[in-house]
């Protein structure tokens, strides 16, 4: 039986890195796609150079030709720009939805039966333009962000209470933005809520921290933003997927009515297996949380619009 074959999208920090974070897993065969001639041949040759070293037989290979990449089980799209000086929020959306959009058609083409995971920001709106670009079942397009923003959460209530991060859980939901919902009620240390666990000063500022998160990150980078907390994060939804787990984790999916919402993709719990999505996991949620929860999913609906906007 062929191994099973993952596509990255973008061969910078975040898809180079979860090309490695992959092959060393021993997950799939990866084949690395940018636009700037060599760079993904040139990565790719690095990282499957070292797997003699690491010990894995996964084949890494880097293409600019999306023919190469036929028959992929997940593509992931981390492909996108970075905002320049002069750059608006704006003309950043207006750009990384047109190379979202564009490598999504290429993709697709050649692997009909893919599960497309998006990373390239803004998340949430990238997410929708990947949909309509694909022609996909909302099923099989998932957006990464919220296993990232609760990995920040989980680490800083780690680091609070002096527990290892294995005893940790928690779950934040939403857009991911300033706006996003960690959820403390929901968040765990050995499975006791950590609203029993610390007062509620101290929740408010590590809450405040993981919403934060990201920016944190790029201000110590100055350069660039977060990448190998990014990785991770996209390798535990391709290897849910990759080996049918039907793991519960929180993700940008296209909402149908669950949590009041329809139309719009917000970051929930899901099951994910070999067919993506398999279940929205509807929680309830207290009226403090649900108002928190409103307010994102609006900042989210006016993203879109925007988008809607700068398209038309
Ligand atoms: P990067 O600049 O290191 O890499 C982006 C890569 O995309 C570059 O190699 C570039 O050549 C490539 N690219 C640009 N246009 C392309 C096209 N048309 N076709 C193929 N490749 C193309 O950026 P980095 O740090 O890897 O971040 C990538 C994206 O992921 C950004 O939009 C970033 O904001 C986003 N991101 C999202 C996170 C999330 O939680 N959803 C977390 C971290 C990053
Ligand atoms: C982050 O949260 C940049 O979205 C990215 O680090």
């Amino acid at each position: 039986m062929p191994r099973p074959l993952v596509t990255v999208i973008g061969a910078g920090n975040v898809g180079a890195t979860t090309a490695q974070r992959i092959a060393e897993a021993g997950l799939a065969d990866v084949i690395l796609v940018d636009i700037v001639e060599g760079l993904p041949q040139g990565k790719a040759l690095d990282l499957a150079e070292a797997a003699p070293v690491v010990g894995h037989d996964m084949r890494i290979t880097g293409t600019n030709e999306y023919a190469d990449t036929a028959g992929s089980d997940v593509i992931v799209v981390t492909s996108g720009l970075a905002r320049q000086p002069g750059m608006s929020r704006d003309d950043l959306m207006t750009k990384n939805a047109g190379i979202v959009r564009s490598v999504v058609k290429q993709a697709v083409a050649h692997s009909p039966e893919a599960i497309l995971i998006i990373v390239t920001n803004p998340l949430d709106a990238m997410c929708h333009v990947a949909l309509e670009a694909s022609g996909f079942p909302p099923s099989r397009v998932i957006g990464m962000a919220g296993i990232l923003d609760s990995a920040r959460f989980r680490s800083f209530i780690a680091q609070e209470l002096g527990v290892s991060v294995t005893s940790t859980n928690a779950f934040v939901l939403g857009g991911h933005g300033d706006t996003m919902v960690p959820l403390p009620r929901y968040s765990t240390v050995g499975g006791v809520p950590i609203t029993e666990l610390l007062s509620a000063e101290r929740i408010a500022a590590l809450v405040d921290r993981t919403r934060n998160g990201g920016a944190e990150v790029v201000a110590l980078l100055k350069t660039g933003s977060a990448f190998y907390a990014p990785a991770a994060s996209v390798a535990q939804m391709v290897d849910a997927i990759i080996n049918d787990r039907g793991t519960i984790l929180p993700c940008a999916a296209l909402l149908n009515g669950e949590f009041g919402v329809t139309g719009l993709f917000v970051g929930v719990p899901v099951k994910l297996g070999r067919k993506g999505i398999e279940r929205i996991v509807e929680i309830e949620l207290s009226d403090e949380e649900r108002k928190a929860f409103d307010h994102s999913t609006d900042a989210v609906r006016e993203l879109v619009a925007t988008l809607a906007r700068l398209a038309s």
